[in-house]
């Protein structure tokens, strides 16, 4: 299976796309990861707050797929105050995952006191704990928490994106930082009837492609890393069959119509949704 890979800024390659884990329940999270990554998935997405890192790291550890050719993302998202609390919360993650380091570790949430999160995140990172590290769900009131005295600068921030809500002032806002934009919920979860938009249909129509993978196409050909979920091993092909085919200027034009500017999932992802987060 073709796969391009984004040069993050450290110099560390990460898959453009992944597999996500979330809402698959522990017990059938090593068979799926162990699916994905027979069809060619070398990159999974999971977090604490999953509670399936177990089952990821199992998977890993008994695919037979050499442990330098994947590309395994965690999440810390408990409100942590000192480094103490964060190590803590780290320790925990790392011993449900039961690998010797994982690729990225990501802030999950701005909570707690994220300079003092991230700090100790960067200090583990230098010990080798991690391959890199980010942050997800930063908006411009919470990321100048992470950048402004920060040794390390986050690889990503991985941010709820879709042809629906595709974050073009987020991807401006990333670039002076040289932050990739990770995106989560790349099919808006199904909500919005987005498979049966008209719009991506006839796109894919073109190209022998479903609504989904013209979707997903349209964010990596903006340069997006995205990370699908699915239980289903045929729709994992379908969403990492991207690398085949190009979209238009004229394709991507109408795609940057579908664009509502706001998020679709309810989830937190705006400045206007979050709690304020503690700095001091
Ligand atoms: N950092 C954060 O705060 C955050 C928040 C949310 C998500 N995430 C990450 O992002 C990942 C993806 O987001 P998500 O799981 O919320 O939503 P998503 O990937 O946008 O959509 C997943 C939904 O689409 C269905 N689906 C997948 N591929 C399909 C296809 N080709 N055709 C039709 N239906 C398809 C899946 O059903 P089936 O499983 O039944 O196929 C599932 O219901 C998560 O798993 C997680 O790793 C991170």
């Amino acid at each position: 299976m073709n796969m391009e890979y984004k040069t993050l800024n450290n110099g560390l390659k990460m898959p453009m796309v992944g597999l996500g884990v979330y809402n698959i329940p522990e017990k059938e999270t090593q068979r799926v990861v162990e699916d994905a990554l027979s069809v060619g998935y070398r990159s999974i997405d999971t977090a604490a707050m999953y509670e399936n890192e177990k089952g990821v790291g199992d998977a890993v550890r008994a695919c037979g797929v050499p442990r330098e050719e994947l590309f395994v993302t965690t999440k810390i998202c408990e409100p942590c105050h000192t480094r103490e609390e964060t190590l803590r919360t780290v320790d925990r993650s790392m011993r449900q995952i039961g690998l010797d380091y994982v690729d990225l570790m990501l802030l999950h949430w701005p909570v707690g006191n994220p300079t003092v999160m991230w700090h100790t995140l960067e200090e583990l990172y230098a010990q080798g704990m991690f391959k890199a590290i980010g942050v997800s769900n930063f908006y411009p009131n919470t990321f100048p928490m992470i950048v402004k005295d920060a040794k390390v600068m986050p690889v990503v921030n991985q941010c709820e994106a879709h042809v629906l809500y595709q974050q073009r002032k987020m991807r401006e806002y990333l670039k002076p930082y040289g932050v990739a934009m990770e995106a989560w919920s790349p099919l808006a979860e199904g909500r919005s009837s987005i498979f049966k938009n008209e719009t991506l249909v006839s796109i894919g129509e073109k190209y022998g492609k479903t609504s989904a993978q013209i979707a997903l196409k349209f964010l990596v050909q903006n340069d997006i890393i995205i990370i699908p979920k699915t239980m289903h091993k045929e729709r994992m092909v379908e969403n990492i069959s991207l690398f085949d085919f190009t979209l238009t200027d004229g394709d991507l034009a109408e795609i940057r119509r579908l664009d509502t500017g706001r998020n679709v999932t309810g989830w937190p992802s705006d400045a206007l949704v979050y709690e304020p987060a503690v700095v001091g």
